[in-house]
């Protein structure tokens, strides 16, 4: 089944919020799509997912390093930037399949650009801008859905706060 939902995020303080959530409920090998133009709050999702997985060293976009790995939290994170990818080799060198496969969890910046290389059950997160500065819409499609049926998920949960 795939789950699907749209949540308003109406400044950083949600995205923190949605970022926790993402932390409290991931399991080892999930890897999540974070989709959306410059600035909209992917490496800031990412930072507060690692808050949440309580990794406390910071988190620094790894644009010209491709991924960064923590792991000092409760599962380790592999933090991916893939925007200046420019061909499946880079990914391949640094042995992108066994983060796939790994124990901890894969949060992939511009994942729009390796699409064809990305598994298919993987949770996107696609972000955008709202209408004043601090606004975001965040859609998330997931195959693995609310934790319990008839329960809103993580985010929906977050937007209430
Ligand atoms: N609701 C919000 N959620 C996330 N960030 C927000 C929000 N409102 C404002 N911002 C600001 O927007 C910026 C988002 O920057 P961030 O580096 O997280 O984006 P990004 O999507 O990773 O960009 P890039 O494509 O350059 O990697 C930050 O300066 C943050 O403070
Ligand atoms: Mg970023």
């Amino acid at each position: 089944m795939i789950y699907s939902e749209t949540i308003k995020l109406k400044g950083p303080e949600d995205t923190e919020a949605l970022g926790r959530k993402i932390a409290e409920s991931a399991l080892p090998g999930e890897v999540y799509a974070l989709v959306g133009d410059l600035g909209t709050g992917k490496t800031t999702l990412v930072q507060a997912v690692a808050r949440g997985l309580g990794i406390e060293s910071k988190i620094l976009s790894p644009t010209f390093t491709i991924v960064q790995e923590y792991d000092e939290g409760r599962l380790p994170l592999y933090h991916f930037d893939v925007y200046r990818v420019s061909s499946e080799d880079d990914l391949f060198e640094l042995g992108f399949d066994e983060y796939l496969e790994g124990r901890g969890i894969c949060l992939i910046e511009w994942a729009d650009l390796i699409e064809e290389l990305l598994p298919e059950d993987i949770c996107a997160i696609f972000l955008d801008y709202g209408a004043s500065e601090d606004e975001r819409y965040c859609r998330i499609v997931s195959p693995l859905g609310p934790a319990e049926p008839g329960k809103k998920g993580g985010a929906a949960a977050a937007e209430e706060k």
